[in-house]
C-alpha cells in the first residue's frame, strides 16, 4: 500500500460501529479519525468522550481525535482519558494554542493542530516544533461529503516543506476520493482522512485498497 488512509468514522454506520472498525483494520488502516463537533465552532454536533472510550475498548489502533469545539482546553483531559492517542485542536478555536498543546503532552497524548481552509499555514509559524500532527482542512469543517477546495493545496505544500525541520505528520481532511487523492499526495501529505467516500462504498474493504493504492 502506497498511501496512508485514515478512515473518518463520521460517515460510518453507527449501528455497526465495532464491525466497521474491524473491517477497516483488516483492510490495513493504522489510524482512525474521530470527529468531535460541539454545535458552536461548527454547525453540527457529533459525539464525545463516551463514544471514544467505547471505541478504545474495541481496538488498539491509533485514535486521532479531531476536536471541532470552542475553547478545547476545557475537555482535553476527558478526551485523553477516553483513550485518544493524538488530540487535534483548531488554531481558530483555541484561546492559547501553546498552553493547549503543552497540556495534551503533559496528559500523555500527542499534540495535533488543525487549520481551516481560509487560515494560512504561516499562522502556525510560532508553534512549529510543538505539535506532531498537522491537519490541513480541505473543506470547511462540520459535515462529511463536501467538495474538496483546491486552494488548500498551498497549505499542504507549505506544511510538507516545513516537515523536514519540525517532524510533524501532515494530514488532509475533507473531500478525499479517487479523483482528489493523487493531488494531495503530490502536494506532499503523509495521511489522507477519508469519510464518506470510503464508508458509502459498496465494498468498503475493496475501496480502502483502491484509495491506498
Ligand atoms: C469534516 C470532518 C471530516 C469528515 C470528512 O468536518 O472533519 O473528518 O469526516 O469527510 P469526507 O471524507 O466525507 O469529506
Ligand atoms: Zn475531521
Amino acid at each position: 500500500m502506497k498511501r496512508n488512509i485514515s478512515p473518518s468514522l463520521l460517515s460510518a454506520d453507527f449501528t455497526r460501529l465495532g464491525e466497521q472498525i474491524k473491517l477497516v483494520e483488516e483492510a490495513g488502516a493504522t489510524r482512525l479519525h474521530l470527529d468531535v463537533m460541539d454545535g458552536h465552532f461548527v454547525p453540527n454536533i457529533t459525539f464525545g468522550p463516551m463514544i471514544i472510550d467505547a471505541i478504545r475498548r474495541q481496538t488498539g489502533i491509533t485514535l486521532d481525535t479531531h476536536l471541532m469545539i470552542e475553547k478545547p482546553h476545557r475537555y482535553l483531559k476527558q478526551f485523553i482519558e477516553a483513550g485518544s492517542d493524538v488530540v487535534i485542536v483548531h488554531v481558530e478555536a483555541s484561546e492559547d494554542l501553546h498552553r493547549d498543546l503543552a497540556t495534551i503532552r503533559e496528559l500523555g497524548a500527542r499534540p495535533g493542530v488543525a487549520i481551516n481552509p481560509d487560515t494560512n499555514f504561516d499562522t502556525l509559524e510560532p508553534y512549529l516544533g510543538t505539535f506532531e500532527y498537522l491537519l490541513i482542512m480541505s473543506v470547511y469543517p462540520g459535515f462529511g461529503g463536501q467538495k474538496f477546495i483546491d486552494g488548500t493545496l498551498e497549505n499542504m505544500r507549505k506544511a510538507a516543506a516545513a516537515r523536514g525541520d519540525h517532524g510533524h505528520l501532515v494530514a488532509v481532511d475533507g473531500g478525499i476520493n479517487l479523483e482528489t487523492i493523487d493531488r494531495v499526495y503530490e502536494a506532499g501529505i503523509d495521511i489522507a482522512v477519508v469519510g464518506s467516500d470510503l464508508f458509502k462504498a459498496k465494498d468498503i474493504l475493496q475501496h480502502f485498497h483502491e484509495l491506498a493504492g
